[in-house]
């Protein structure tokens, strides 16, 4: 847990609640905080299994995951592939349209040479401004016209050398995780306060509310087929948390998370426990899936 990206706070609370809920009749636990880059080696040398509770760079990015590979120390997820593309939207929204997948059409930007009203302008407004390899939408923004546009690309390049803007796609915010094969329940998510589903609606008590929700049938074959799409052609395993825009019946792909949060108020404990998982189930299923 911590690392290096702007989600450290993120991570701590993802591990926090991870050793609060594993089960100590199985397992040995010992928390590895990392502060700074290159602290890892030393901090996991000796253990058996890491279970990663790390997100955004240097974390969730195939960095960890190799430098485990390379010392021979099984870890929890997907591998370094899956990780690499995963956390690049750009990369992995290029590979998802390839195969089909509907996600937002987007610009990436790689420096602001690259800035351009008339691009987007021709993509459409409102869109959503944010870090290519970025994280819990930190330096992200909604940019309703080129007024707001400027602004909003400097955040977004400070958090990151490549950002996206992707049209915004009105619609019902949904996520969705697999885990071990199988589809976890569809849970739909409403902002409460905050226009879009940005930081503080996601980790603030209260923020949002999610719930479990029940898709007509048709749209749910839709969104499992999308996420298993993406699980696929991204090369995914043991876990992910794909995150979708549901407009009238079909989903639009925003992202796949390979170490999706496992704080208080994340997704993805709430939809295991829906589907009959504890969370000392979860982590069990996870330890399991990335053991085999
Ligand atoms: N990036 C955060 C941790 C998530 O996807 O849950
Ligand atoms: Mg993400």
């Amino acid at each position: 847990m911590g690392g290096v990206s702007s989600e450290y706070e993120v991570s701590l609370n993802t591990g926090k609640e991870m050793m609060k809920h594993l089960d100590r009749s199985k397992y040995e636990a010992v928390p590895v905080v990392i502060e700074e880059r290159g602290q890892l080696v030393d901090a996991v040398k000796g253990l058996d299994f890491a279970l990663l509770a790390l997100h955004g760079a240097y974390g969730e990015d195939g960095t960890v995951q190799g430098t485990l590979e390379t010392l021979g120390i099984p870890y929890s997820g997907s591998g370094v592939l899956a990780s690499s593309l995963c956390m690049d939207k750009h990369l992995s929204k290029t590979i998802l349209r390839s195969k089909d997948v509907l996600t937002p059409g987007w610009l990436c930007w790689e420096s602001m040479e690259d800035y351009s009203e008339e691009a987007v302008g021709q993509l459409g407004y409102p869109v959503m401004v944010k870090p290519n390899s970025g994280g819990s939408s930190i330096g992200m923004s909604k940019v309703d016209n080129a007024e707001g546009l400027r602004v909003a690309v400097e955040k977004a390049f400070a958090e990151d050398r490549a950002i996206l803007i992707e049209a915004f796609t009105e619609g019902q915010e949904i996520t969705c995780a697999i885990l071990g094969g199988e589809l976890l329940p569809v849970i739909g998510i409403q902002s409460l306060g905050a226009e879009w589903f940005d930081y503080s609606a996601k980790y603030e008590q209260g923020g949002a509310d999610e719930q479990v929700i029940q898709l007509p049938l048709g749209t749910h074959e839709r969104v499992r087929t999308a996420a298993f799409a993406c699980y696929k052609a991204l090369k995914c395993s043991v876990y992910a948390r794909v995150d979708m825009l549901l407009k009238k019946g079909v989903p639009y792909v925003l992202e796949v998370n390979t170490l999706p949060g496992m704080t208080e108020t994340s997704l993805l404990p709430r939809s295991a426990a829906a589907a009959g998982y504890t969370f000392s189930g979860l982590l069990d299923a996870i330890i399991e899936g990335s053991l085999r």
